[in-house]
């Protein structure tokens, strides 16, 4: 089915039920497998694809984090079984050079939601057991990865009123269009609103996160012991009540580049929202874990990375004295990719959540 017909479906569907919350708009435009972003339709984390992330510009952030499953296994006693489970694994950028950086192999599973990045993670990882719902999964000790996947996690929009309450902004069709019209809140949103978003001022929009911690909840089900990382754009709830101004920070991609608004066209591109971090590590502590949030440079240059960074550049400087052209390009290009990881206004002011148990 094209993508007009999951306008269609949606315009029938406000039509039968009334106004729908964005949150639910938001499953049907990423995941619907007739029409989704993601639940159809080509690999979507590639150059050629809509988005380009930390995997794809650099097997240095796979080969990075193998050094935190390494430490993991090391403070779990080296378990049996132990697994390594990447939420959204995409076309495998992540998992490959992390794989390929460990001297031992642990049972690896690749979660994804897109049926066309599972067939490339088949091709590209054939060792790699690949799913499609977190409920075929048993229990496990390890590591569960997600980069740049929360984000993409089903939000309610909220907008606080003049007199301090909270109004819900619900999609609704004017005839042949999708608008967002104001209903009351919702108390489960009220409530994840009271707890994260008490100071932001009249007029300010909010992306409500139940989803997000929900996803925390079962990860944490799934995990006997070992950690949980998460990887993206966002900030603290503090953070965020600068960052997001008034207007929020929902936003849409579409071949790399800010798209429409998210109610044009949907399923032609991502929708997306920074990450509360705060409301997903407090869905976390509350179930018992540890939790340690870093930007993504300082994470990345406590597990080597900006040293990695000192000795391809001492290599390049070696080789342009009296070395081999080429192996002096392909270290700067090392050193370039790194630094891109690194970036203190790009990559490197990602947050990343350590969760541990
Ligand atoms: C922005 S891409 C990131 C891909 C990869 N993690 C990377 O960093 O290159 C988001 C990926 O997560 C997948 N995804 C989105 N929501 C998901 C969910 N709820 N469960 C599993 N996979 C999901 C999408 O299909 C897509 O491949």
């Amino acid at each position: 089915m094209n993508r007009s017909g999951l306008k269609e479906r949606i315009v029938d569907l406000v039509r039968r039920e009334g106004p729908i919350p964005f949150d639910r708009f938001m499953e049907m435009a990423l995941y619907d497998p007739d029409g989704g972003f993601f639940g159809s339709g080509p690999l979507r984390s590639q150059a050629e694809g809509d988005f380009l992330t930390s995997p794809e510009t650099s097997g240095e952030f796979g080969a990075t984090l193998a050094r935190f499953a390494e430490s993991e296994f090391r403070r779990l006693g080296r378990p049996a079984g132990f697994t390594l489970l990447e939420v959204g694994a995409g076309s495998g950028a992540l998992l490959s050079p992390l794989l390929t950086a460990l001297d031992w192999t642990p049972r690896t599973v690749a979660l994804e939601a897109s049926p066309a990045a599972r067939e490339a993670l088949r091709q590209a990882l054939p060792a790699v057991e690949v799913a499609s719902d977190h409920r075929d999964l048993d229990r496990f000790r390890g590591v569960v990865i997600a980069n740049e996947v929360v984000d993409n996690l089903p939000v309610a929009i909220a907008v606080r009123a003049e007199e301090g309450g909270w109004a819900e902004r619900r999609v609704w069709s004017d005839g042949a269009d999708l608008v967002l019209v104001e209903a009351p809140v919702r108390s489960e949103v009220l409530a994840w609103l009271k707890a994260h978003a008490a100071d932001v001022p009249s007029g300010g929009v909010v992306e409500c996160q139940l989803a997000a911690s929900n996803w925390m909840g079962r990860m944490i089900d799934l995990l006997e012991a070992g950690a949980i990382v998460v990887i993206d754009y966002g900030d603290t709830s503090e953070g965020l009540l600068l960052r997001r101004r008034r207007g929020g920070t929902l936003r849409t991609y579409r071949a790399h580049h800010l798209s429409r608004h998210p109610l044009d066209e949907p399923g032609s591109m991502d929708i997306t929202a920074d990450v509360d971090f705060s409301a997903l590590a407090r869905a976390a502590t509350d179930r018992g874990l540890q939790c340690k949030l870093y930007r993504q440079d300082d994470f990345l240059s406590e597990l080597g990375l900006d040293g990695r960074r000192a000795e391809f550049r001492q290599r390049e400087l070696a080789e342009a004295r009296d070395g081999d052209p080429m192996e002096r390009l392909r270290l700067r290009s090392r050193v370039k990719e790194i630094e891109t990881l690194l970036h203190p206004r790009g990559f490197g002011d990602f947050r990343v959540l350590v969760a541990t148990r």
